[in-house]
């Protein structure tokens, strides 16, 4: 028992609100040392790929400097934990393992969308073939779960099953996405679900891991997941946008070549179904396949399909907003959560 006169420190209350940039420098340092204890678990050569991809070596293994992801997933992780009144250091594990998920989920990507590069570098698959990529993702992916159980926590049962119902639903994300490039029938209600299991998933189940590790009730972790589910869906929105309209020299990724696969990216499947005069004549060209990647982005945005996009995003974070809002969170830590999500939505990498 502590004596009654005893200073109160709300250690929550008490520290600073951080920026958006401090916020994802500080999460790198809490999940850098356990990412990399797990992949030195990986046999040779896996771990090799693995590490390359997250941009810690070169392709010799030699040491880089490299900003490598963002690390928005685990940022979530950590930032929902503080924010329902836990301590981020009991979701540390959470944070490593959906950064797994995230990173086993881009090399396989890049295989099936036949991407050269990402953050900045060749790809996996490009540099040491799809056989590899293909395992060496699987294998990061096969980490995670035994980093929640390792955790000994009361939690961790859950956290696993949380975590698998995760992956699944984002290969049936996948899994669509890929079949819409055959389909000349997609609509926009179709899309925005893709987009929602693809991306949106994860960083619901990233925020929802937090809650858990914080002990929050029932209400409190569904409003977070809600929260996590509509800014992933407005951050693949900015993605599908950014692979249109960024600056390759700032994503890291190749520009314009969803446009070139004819993916059926949220803003395409728009600007198709927009029943404009510009979106008729991208339904033409879309699917003949000499149409020059230029003349398609032109299209979108004359069909409305950059703002649409744009202004679904912001409604999506908007909505992302309400959820926080009735969570009752800590002010500081939700304060973040908001800034994050605020930037997750109007990036430019
Ligand atoms: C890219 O995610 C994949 C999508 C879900 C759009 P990020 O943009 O978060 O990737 P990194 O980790 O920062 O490279
Ligand atoms: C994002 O896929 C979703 C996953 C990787 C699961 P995209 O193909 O849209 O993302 P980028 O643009 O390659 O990162
Ligand atoms: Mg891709
Ligand atoms: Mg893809």
């Amino acid at each position: 028992m502590f004596p009654a006169d005893a200073p109160v420190v709300d250690h929550l209350a008490a520290r600073r609100i951080r920026d958006v940039s401090e916020v994802l420098t500080h999460t790198r340092c809490m999940v850098d040392q356990p990412l990399r204890e797990a992949v030195r678990l990986l046999p040779d050569p896996l771990r090799h790929f693995a590490g390359y991809h997250i941009g810690w070596w070169d392709e010799n293994g030699s040491t880089v400097v490299n900003d490598g992801g963002k690390t928005i997933r685990p940022a979530l992780v950590l930032l929902s934990c503080e924010a329902a009144g836990g301590d981020p250091a009991d979701a540390v594990p959470a944070a490593v393992a959906v950064e797994l998920l995230h990173n086993f989920s881009l090399l396989h990507d890049d295989v099936m969308d036949g991407d050269l590069t990402r953050r900045h570098r060749p790809t996996v698959w490009s540099l040491f073939g799809t056989s590899n990529a293909i395992l060496a993702g699987d294998a990061i992916l096969g980490l995670a779960p035994r980093i929640l159980s390792a955790t000994g926590s009361e939690h961790a049962l859950t956290a696993i099953d949380w975590f698998g119902k995760c992956v699944v639903k984002l290969c049936e994300g996948q899994a669509a996405d890929i079949s819409f490039s055959e389909r000349v029938d997609v609509g926009i209600d179709a899309c925005v679900a893709m987009a929602r299991a693809k991306t949106g998933e994860l960083l619901g189940t990233s925020c929802a891991l937090g809650g858990l590790f914080a002990g929050a009730d029932r209400t409190q972790i569904t409003a977070l997941r809600e929260f996590g589910s509509e800014i992933g869906l407005a951050f693949q929105l900015v993605d599908d946008l950014l692979g249109i309209w960024g600056d390759p020299a700032v994503t890291g990724k190749p520009v314009r070549s969803d446009l070139v696969d004819r993916k059926k990216s949220l803003p395409v499947t728009a600007a198709l179904g927009s029943g404009t005069q510009a979106g008729r004549r991208l339904a033409e060209l879309f699917h003949q396949e000499e149409s020059d990647a230029g003349l398609l982005a032109e299209l979108v945005e004359e069909a409305g399909g950059r703002d649409w996009a744009m202004q679904t995003a912001e409604q999506a974070f908007a909505r992302a907003k309400q959820w926080l809002e009735q969570a009752g969170l800590d002010k500081v830590a939700g304060g973040e959560l908001l800034a994050l999500a605020a930037l997750t939505c109007r990036r430019n990498k």
